[in-house]
């Protein structure tokens, strides 16, 4: 069997890419499909997502077991170790299966030299592994597979939660739908479901939301061509209600790709809808994702800290600010995350996330509402970015949005995993005279 067709050799070769720096997503999307089979697709996404989501943690245990170094051209057989220590310790797969298909694997690879090592290291594990673990659980960055200086940045900002966080970052997310009001209703989708044979439940906080429990292919679902409904997590959900939108009112979402809340601000009011986003290659996704669900907007590149290049100078009544950010608050989603951000990307991000609020202000009308937000469960990017906004702007006021979420500053903030939703901040600022 050729790696082409072996779901462990496939993910391994996809797991060290993601950890020299690709997207866990991008290389999940150009892969997933190179596999025919269902149970192999599943299996190829879950030691995916796994592996990346530990590798901080057995990472480091290879360092302790491997006699030599491994050669950089060898990383494919670095992930398949890990994925082979994923298989026993995450996935609870039988110890014989997950070791003979795993020196499998490595043939698959064409590295059958390797199969020797892959064997005997995974067998040292099954015999060592209750004083390994015992040893990578007394650091805490091995022990929550996270990088130290997240650990520390959560452990300032939310001193009570962060052990919480920690381990909810670790747990798989559930699938949230956006039901389509403008096709059908959220109890008139579940009844369809239900027939499917597909459960589902409909959250308390998120009005337009079904919940269910375990993943599948959405494609398969009644009604996704017809634009029934989107994925979309909770957290996200409740940007459309905090705009508060009225029929009539011109809207800009600043950030707007992949489309996500302009399809739901969309659906929830007749608005005129602006779609930005400074990244054209986003933009085609975005158009596809307004047309299967049956709406329109004015759709544009464009850098948002620049609006003279592309606003024509008539105020909005609603801005929507869904800014780039360090994507700590997904990271159940993307465990890539935690391999790829930098303490360093923060302060960056907090430039540039001030240089967008700043730069939009004067295009929202008196009266005018801003809604900022992130999916970032850091202090800098969120509520202090905010209260510094404020002190800026003697023509800002904040409104405490009302979600029983945390207070942070002048905003809210949901934490990974509460209410099933991921980590999510969101302000609300008011334009006065
Ligand atoms: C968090 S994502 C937006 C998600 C989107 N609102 C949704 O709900 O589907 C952030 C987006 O900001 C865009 N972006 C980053 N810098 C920008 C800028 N200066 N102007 C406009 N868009 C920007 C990125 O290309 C990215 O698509």
């Amino acid at each position: 069997m050729s790696a082409g067709a072996n779901p462990r050799a496939l993910a391994a070769q996809a797991l060290a890419e993601v950890v020299a720096g690709k997207s866990l997503r991008a290389v999940q999307s150009a892969t997933a499909a190179r596999l025919d089979d269902a149970r192999d697709r599943a299996l190829f996404t879950a030691l995916l997502h796994e592996g990346a989501r530990w590798w901080l943690r057995f990472d480091v245990a290879l360092d302790a077991m491997l006699e030599r170094p491994l050669r950089e051209r060898d990383a494919d057989i670095r992930a398949l170790l890990v994925l082979g220590l994923v298989q026993v310790e995450i996935l609870r797969l039988s110890d014989y299966a997950a070791v003979s298909a795993t020196v499998e694997a490595a043939r698959a690879l064409r590295k059958p030299s390797f199969a020797g090592l892959v064997n005997a290291l995974l067998r040292r594990w099954l015999r060592e592994r209750e004083a390994c673990n015992a040893r990578l659980d007394r650091d805490a960055a091995t022990a929550t597979a996270h990088p130290p200086w997240l650990i520390a940045s959560l452990q300032s900002d939310w001193p009570q939660e962060a052990a919480a966080i920690l381990a909810a970052n670790n747990r798989a997310a559930p699938l949230w739908l956006r039901i389509n009001r403008r096709r059908v209703t959220p109890a008139g989708f579940a009844a369809q479901l239900a027939e499917a044979g597909v459960a589902c439940r409909a959250p308390d906080d998120a009005p337009d939301a079904l919940l269910l429990e375990s993943s599948l292919d959405v494609t398969g679902l009644p009604g996704y061509a017809q634009g029934a409904f989107a994925v979309q997590d909770g957290a996200a959900q409740q940007a459309a209600a905090l705009l508060d939108l009225r029929a009539g009112q011109r809207v800009l979402d600043a950030c707007a790709a992949p489309g996500g809340k302009s399809a739901h601000i969309l659906e929830s009011a007749d608005v005129r809808l602006t779609a930005l986003d400074a990244d054209a290659r986003r933009l085609p996704r975005l158009r596809e994702n307004l047309q299967r669900l049956g709406l329109a907007a004015d759709v544009r590149a464009g850098d948002a800290a620049t609006p003279r290049d592309w606003w024509d100078g008539v105020a909005f009544d609603r801005i929507l600010l869904d800014a780039p950010c360090s994507a700590t608050g997904i990271i159940r989603r993307q465990p890539d995350v935690k391999l790829h951000r930098r303490a360093d990307d923060i302060s960056a991000l907090c430039v540039t996330q001030e240089r967008l609020l700043d730069a939009l202000w004067p295009l929202l009308g008196r009266g005018g509402r801003l809604v900022y937000a992130t999916c970032s469960v850091l202090a800098d990017e969120n509520a202090r970015q905010v209260d510094a906004f404020l002190g800026r702007h003697a023509d800002a006021r904040g409104v405490q949005p009302t979600l029983p979420w945390h207070a942070a500053g002048a905003g809210v903030q949901n934490l990974p995993g509460e209410s099933g939703m991921d980590g999510f901040f969101y302000a609300l600022v008011e334009k006065h005279n």
